[in-house]
């Protein structure tokens, strides 16, 4: 059976502080979408890719492969991004704080960090929480199918991409990862960590 990613519109954020209704439509309907979209015509094709003629240099087959990755990635970073952003839901809860603390000294250093990785990087600055070791971590990455580690969960995406500020914010990418922070829905955050804190008294 085919596999298909469908497009998830409840997830679009709106009236944002510091993050315009437009910047937000074009990311979501032209480079979220994108992502899906080609993702799912790599899935039609994958199945009938001749294996037979599978090389690591130059095949059909490793260039579906490749940009299967890619695209996922793509799909699941983005819904992740614009989930998480709800201007409503900005105050830090306290039981929040306190695991970004263990992990980071404090919140202002685990900020501190997670802009930087956002300044650091042309694709992405995700907080994630690593089941190997049970701590969090700030994980930079160029494109968004690279320097993931393995067996962690994903609990807060920055898109540091252009195409994510240019249209409020021109070149400045600093004022847009402030508004970044000013619209985190931190009641997501805090969901994604309980379940991922109960993942790992199972893996552990
Ligand atoms: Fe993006």
């Amino acid at each position: 059976m085919t596999d298909k990613w469908n497009i998830k519109d409840n997830v679009k954020p709106k009236d944002l502080e510091g993050i315009s209704n437009q910047q937000i439509d074009y990311h979501f309907e032209t480079h979220y979408k994108g992502y899906v979209n080609k993702l799912n015509e790599i899935w039609e094709k994958l199945p009938n890719a001749d294996r037979s003629k599978a090389n690591q240099n130059y095949s059909e087959f490793r260039e579906l492969k490749n940009e299967e990755t890619f695209n996922y990635d793509g799909s699941l970073l983005h819904e992740y991004y614009f989930q998480a952003l709800h201007k409503a839901e900005s105050s830090v809860p306290e039981s929040v704080k306190k695991e970004l603390e263990a992990s980071f000294g404090s919140y202002e250093k685990w900020v501190e960090d997670f802009k930087a990785t956002g300044v650091a990087f042309r694709g992405w600055s995700l907080l994630v929480f690593d089941l190997n070791t049970g701590k969090l971590r700030n994980i930079g990455t160029d494109a968004h199918n690279n320097n993931g580690i393995w067996n962690a969960v994903l609990i807060l995406a920055l898109d540091v991409y252009e195409h994510a500020y240019y249209t409020d914010y021109g070149p400045k990418r600093a004022p847009y990862l402030d508004a970044f922070m000013k619209n985190v829905s931190w009641k997501h955050v805090e969901e994604r960590l309980n379940k991922a804190k109960k993942m790992y008294e199972i893996f552990k």
